[in-house]
């Protein structure tokens, strides 16, 4: 088991760049499998998900190669249509390859994905939306089998604009007979990437980044070059760290477009940033101020990844402040644990009620989920004493390294890796 140590109350100071997004490449990553040959993916984060992903896609017969931030795949060998349990099991991203198997080999075997514990995640809404593709889909237990002959484009409304589902059925639309209109899809920007990356491989996709995206069949697909987009969340993170230690710091290679919402709430709190080209740099001096209401939901809005590490910012501000979660039904398991370090935080339903404190206290604590996870580091960055996070195999999820990215700056975090108990016999 491995734990991060931080000794908080130092100001993050100096730059970062920006790696690509893990929601980016997973999708990207997947949709390889639309084409035979060498793929060249670029700016891909090394993150335990893309890993996974690597060896999901190796199981299946493709050669992948990952080496500093490009990812070499062939996918002429792929013959496997059956994911392993073991694999779904250890990522929810595994499901993207339900649409991308579907369309290539005509059928597709896959168990219930795993993934953060952060609600009940379901997948009807893909599996609703391959069915309106033409799909049979049967399901016996765990076990979910999807088959087509051929699949065939149709008009597709999802209930609710998921990202996962609008990705799924965009890829296995790409080589669909017809035209395909997906209404109420998803609007995030890692939705626009996937747009781009197919429509590089000879997919003729339009609209991504709207509530309506009409993807016209072709015939077959090719192999490309293509580079992810930078990590709008993990951009978002080290701004809010930056801000919660009364740091200075710039980040390169980020897209401010994608990062509108935290940009707006981070300046609500009264965080001074400058925004210029590509670059971001915070310079907070100040006690951050209390935000009246936030709430979280599909892009442009408010971003749920970003909902843990702000309350962590609002805890230490001046006044009360109140979020509510309408993304996932179960994401503030981070508050108990802040609670811990000294935080006032009251939850009722899907709503927290924050009453900021002028400091947090260094604490044992247990890292739930991925950003829950990366809240904690930041609490610990900012607390007084020594915290010690626990369960850091969430975090190494979405972010690479992240006592490295923090040692960086100057905070005082360090890995540890956690010796087994060892027996003695007497
Ligand atoms: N939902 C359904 N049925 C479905 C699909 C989704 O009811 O078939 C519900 C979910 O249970 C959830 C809501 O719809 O309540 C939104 O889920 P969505 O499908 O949009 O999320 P996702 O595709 O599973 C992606 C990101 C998440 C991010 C969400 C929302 C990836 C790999 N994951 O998940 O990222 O929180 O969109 O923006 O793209 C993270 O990086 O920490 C993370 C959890």
């Amino acid at each position: 088991m491995e734990k991060l140590v931080i000794e908080g109350g130092k100001p993050l100071e100096g730059t970062v760049r920006i790696d690509g997004a893990k929601n980016a490449a997973l999708p990207i990553l997947a949709a390889s499998i639309l084409a035979k040959g060498i793929h060249v993916i670029e700016n891909v984060p090394n993150l335990l998900d893309i890993r996974v992903m690597l060896q999901i896609l190796e199981a299946l017969g493709c050669d992948a190669d990952f080496r500093e931030d490009k990812v070499v795949l062939n996918t002429d060998g792929a013959r496997e249509f059956h994911i392993p349990e073991h694999l779904m099991s250890k990522m929810r991203s595994s499901i993207f390859l339900m649409g991308p198997l579907l369309a290539r080999f005509g059928q597709v075997r896959v168990y219930e994905p795993g993934g953060c514990a952060i609600g009940l995640r379901k997948i009807d809404l893909h599996l609703r939306g391959l069915e309106a593709l033409g799909a049979e889909i049967s399901e016996d237990g765990d076990t979910i089998v999807c088959k087509a002959d051929r699949l065939r484009g149709a008009d597709i409304m999802l209930d609710i604009p998921s990202v996962g589902a609008t990705e799924n059925i965009m890829m296995a639309a790409a080589t669909a007979e017809g035209i395909t209109t997906l209404r109420n899809a998803a609007r995030e920007p890692e939705i626009v990437d996937l747009q781009h990356y197919l429509n590089a491989m000879g997919a003729n996709v339009l609209g991504s980044g709207t509530d309506t995206i009409t993807i016209k069949g072709v015939e077959s697909l090719k192999p490309c070059r293509y580079p992810i987009i930078p990590d709008r969340i993990v951009a978002g993170t080290l701004l809010v760290a930056a801000a919660a230690t009364k740091g200075s710091v710039t980040l390169e290679n980020v897209n401010p477009a994608h990062l509108h919402a935290v940009i707006h709430v981070l300046r609500r709190a009264g965080v001074s940033l400058q925004v210029e080209g590509s670059s971001i740099s915070v310079n907070n001096a100040a006690r951050p101020k209390a935000i009246e209401r936030i709430v979280t939901a599909p892009y442009p809005s408010f971003p749920t990844d970003m909902q843990a590490q702000i309350m962590v910012l609002l805890s230490l501000a001046d006044g009360f402040s109140m979020m509510k979660e309408t993304v996932f039904e179960g994401r503030f398991k981070h508050v108990d644990e802040l609670v811990r370090m000294g935080a006032d935080i009251r939850v009722d339903m899907n709503t927290a009620f924050i009453r900021g404190v002028r400091r947090l206290y260094g604490a044992t604590v247990e890292a739930t989920d991925l950003r829950a996870g990366a809240a904690l580091v930041i609490a610990g960055l900012a607390a007084t004493g020594t915290t010690v996070v626990e369960q850091i195999h969430h975090i190494d999820r979405g972010y690479d390294r992240i006592e490295r990215i923090f040692q960086h700056l100057g905070a005082s975090i360090e890995r540890f890796v956690e010796a087994p108990a060892v027996k003695h016999s007497s």
